[in-house]
């Protein structure tokens, strides 16, 4: 039967060195415990967390989470503060001896100072670690390429090719996912990745993100070993 491997039969290799998250679910968590939105992203926090440390257990060498839209803004005030305040906290507790590098995906420039401060030299202070862990906040797939699209026409740059657009992304430090995971039981992509989800492999559950936990990501990664990718040609 499928999908019932422990965690000492998971084995992960290059073909799998990028897994991105889109962490979708929080809300009908909170909902059904009749919990306020923002516990829901409380408990999303955690997931995240565990989720992180088990792939960086696994070996898998960068992790993208999806963790504030371009389009998150248009939520209640209330809610958007609370994720903003997550965020914060998560900045003040990260452990900086993990060897992983953090950068945030997304225009920054809306945010606060103290938090943009702290983004920044959070990305800073772990440039050098060999792991990467890409944040995807105030991040807008459409956005991202305008903006790497205007860094390339501030730099002169005609006769533009993919790896111009590649390199002026905010991922320009990754390699595009090998798999995207989507929870909560919806099937798109809202605005994230589109340039670089286009070999990626995808996997949905209905799973919502809070209870989102090693099992879960075990499945995910049993699911990805077993298809068959092309890139376009035979094999
Ligand atoms: C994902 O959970 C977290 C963010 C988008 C910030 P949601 O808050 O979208 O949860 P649902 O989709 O309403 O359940
Ligand atoms: C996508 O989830 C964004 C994040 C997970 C941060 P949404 O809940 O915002 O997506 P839609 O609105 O259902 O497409
Ligand atoms: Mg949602």
């Amino acid at each position: 039967m499928l999908f019932h491997k422990k965690a000492s039969e998971i084995k992960v290799d290059d073909r799998l060195s990028h897994i991105a998250f889109i962490m979708d679910g929080n809300g009908r968590w909170a909902k059904k415990r009749s919990l306020p939105r923002k516990a829901g992203h409380k408990q999303g926090a955690v997931a995240f967390e565990n989720v992180v440390r088990e792939c960086n257990k696994l070996g898998i060498k960068t992790v993208t989470v999806y963790a504030f839209s371009t389009e998150n803004w248009k939520r209640p005030k209330e809610e958007v503060d609370a994720i903003i305040g997550l965020l914060n906290s998560y900045i003040d507790k990260v452990d900086k001896s993990k060897d992983i590098r953090f950068i945030f995906l997304g225009n920054k420039s809306v945010l606060d100072d103290g938090l943009r401060n702290k983004m920044e030299s959070l990305e800073r202070e772990t440039l050098n670690c060999s792991n990467i862990l890409n944040i995807a906040f105030n991040y807008g797939g459409r956005s991202e390429i305008v903006n790497a699209f205007n860094e390339l026409a501030r730099e002169g740059k005609t006769d533009i090719d993919e790896n111009d657009i590649s390199t002026h992304l905010y991922t320009r430090a990754s390699k595009d996912p090998d798999l995207i995971v989507r929870t909560a039981n919806e099937c798109r992509i809202s605005n994230f990745l589109l340039w670089q989800c286009a070999y990626s492999e995808f996997y949905f559950t209905d799973t919502l993100w809070p209870d989102f936990d090693k099992k879960e990501l075990y499945k995910a990664i049993e699911s990805f070993y077993s298809r068959k990718r092309n890139f376009g040609g035979i094999k």
